[in-house]
């Protein structure tokens, strides 16, 4: 199974590249995961853009998504939702024709230094998911709180974050397989 990973911060001391990038030692046997090209790569969405070729960035992500058996979301909560960059991405991806979005299944997780670990942005994201169809993980949901105490030098430490994300693999591995015997039936 391969799934890929779209990361709503681009900062290079982000503490939700960094539960990113734990990922791969995090998941099931038979799971690759592989990270995308930082959402900073793409322009802001502009439909004069779009008119005139949608940019590579967007084509390439769009076709890596539309090929992987999954797609995880890890982001930051801004103001209460989701980093517009994040946002800008899934816009240009919801355009695309091929639709990578629509019935992918999906994973969110969240980290913050704050002690709701971004469960709003989960929230406000769920919603905008819905608008492009994928098919969205409810539980085991994993929201990082007091992220500043479990990442060091950009790793993921804290062992019982370690344990508990391994375990949503885990169930999101299920979901993934499920989703995918439903569409072979
Ligand atoms: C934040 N942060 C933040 N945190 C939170 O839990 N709820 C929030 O609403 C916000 N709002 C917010 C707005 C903006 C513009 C910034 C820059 C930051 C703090 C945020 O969680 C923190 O900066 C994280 O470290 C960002 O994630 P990365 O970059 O570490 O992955």
């Amino acid at each position: 199974m391969n799934w890929v990973v779209l990361v709503g911060s681009v900062r290079k001391g982000s503490f939700n590249a960094a539960l990113a990038r734990a990922l791969s030692d995090l998941a099931p046997e038979g799971v690759k995961i592989e990270l995308l090209p930082s959402v900073a790569e793409m322009p802001i969405y502009d439909g004069d853009i779009e008119a005139s070729g949608f940019p590579g960035q967007v084509s390439s992500v769009g076709e890596r998504v539309k090929a992987a058996d999954a797609l995880v979301i890890v982001t930051p909560e801004y103001n209460y939702s989701v980093p517009g960059g994040l946002k800008n991405a899934l816009d240009w991806l919801s355009r695309l024709k091929s639709q990578p979005l629509k019935g992918k299944p999906t994973l969110i997780m969240s980290a913050s230094p704050s002690t709701m670990g971004g469960a709003r942005s989960q929230y406000h994201l769920r919603q905008v998911l819905v608008a492009v169809d994928a098919h969205v993980m409810n539980v085991p949901e994993v929201m990082v709180a007091q992220a500043h105490t479990k990442v060091a030098d950009g790793v993921l430490t804290d062992q019982g974050t370690r344990d508990f994300v391994g375990k949503q693999l885990a169930a999101f591995q299920s979901f993934v397989k499920k989703a995918k015997a439903g569409e072979a039936a």
